[in-house]
């Protein structure tokens, strides 16, 4: 789920996963991707709301035609589906396992993605996302989700949450999942100059 680039994905079909991508439909501009609706949106962002959307739309685009591309040269059988997070109500088939890898940060409701997308998981769901917020401990059960938008930080238009592993487990919980396995690694960001490794963590739901 938030599929981007492929990157993942096309290496869960290479070790022998069949894939079903879900990313968003950026046709249908409205109601997705959710941006932080600052007061002095434009002041910040050096433009207007809708030329920043555009921008926003255009690269992923650009992911998707990366995605294309990769499809087609790896000879790929993953099957696609656009839409929203929020209300997809596509019947997949039998679902194994949901991933969801660094888009819940991303979702002004990442509650109502997993309520979206629990239910398809017959066995397990497993999330990755960024651990780098220090005053959390990210190995206890501390239920933390917390906002990251702060009027002090100008160019943060799409970082709304950090979760902790807690916050998810206490949740995954309502939807059935009662085994976790918590583990943490580090991820090289290669557009930021300089590169930065920024820890991140997967936890492994099961039911
Ligand atoms: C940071 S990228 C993560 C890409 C990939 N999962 C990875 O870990 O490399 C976030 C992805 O979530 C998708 N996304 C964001 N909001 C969405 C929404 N409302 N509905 C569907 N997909 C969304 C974006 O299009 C993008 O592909």
């Amino acid at each position: 789920v938030g599929t981007g680039s492929g990157f993942l994905a096309f290496e869960m079909e290479k070790r022998g996963a069949q894939v079903i991508a879900f990313d968003f439909d950026g046709g249908n501009v409205n109601h997705q991707h959710d941006l932080i609706p600052y007061f002095d949106f434009e002041q910040r962002s050096g433009g207007s709301y809708e030329s920043y959307f555009k921008q926003l739309l255009t690269n992923l685009d650009k992911m998707k035609n990366s995605f294309w591309l990769t499809h087609s040269l790896l000879k790929s059988n993953i099957k696609v589906f656009y839409g929203n997070v929020y209300d997809c109500e596509v019947d997949f088939g039998h679902i194994d396992y949901v991933f969801f890898g660094n888009i819940l940060l991303h979702l002004m409701n990442p509650i109502q993605a997993i309520n979206t997308f629990a239910p398809y998981a017959s066995s397990k769901i497993i999330i990755t996302e960024a651990a780098f917020h220090q005053p959390f401990n990210y190995e206890s059960d501390e239920a933390v989700c917390f906002l990251m938008p702060n009027i002090d930080v100008k160019d943060n238009f799409m970082h709304w949450w950090q979760l902790t592993p807690g916050f998810l487990k206490r949740y995954l919980n309502i939807h059935g999942f009662t085994n976790f396995d918590l583990s943490f690694h580090e991820v090289l960001a290669l557009f930021e100059k300089p590169q930065k490794k920024h820890r991140h963590f997967t936890l492994v739901a099961s039911r």
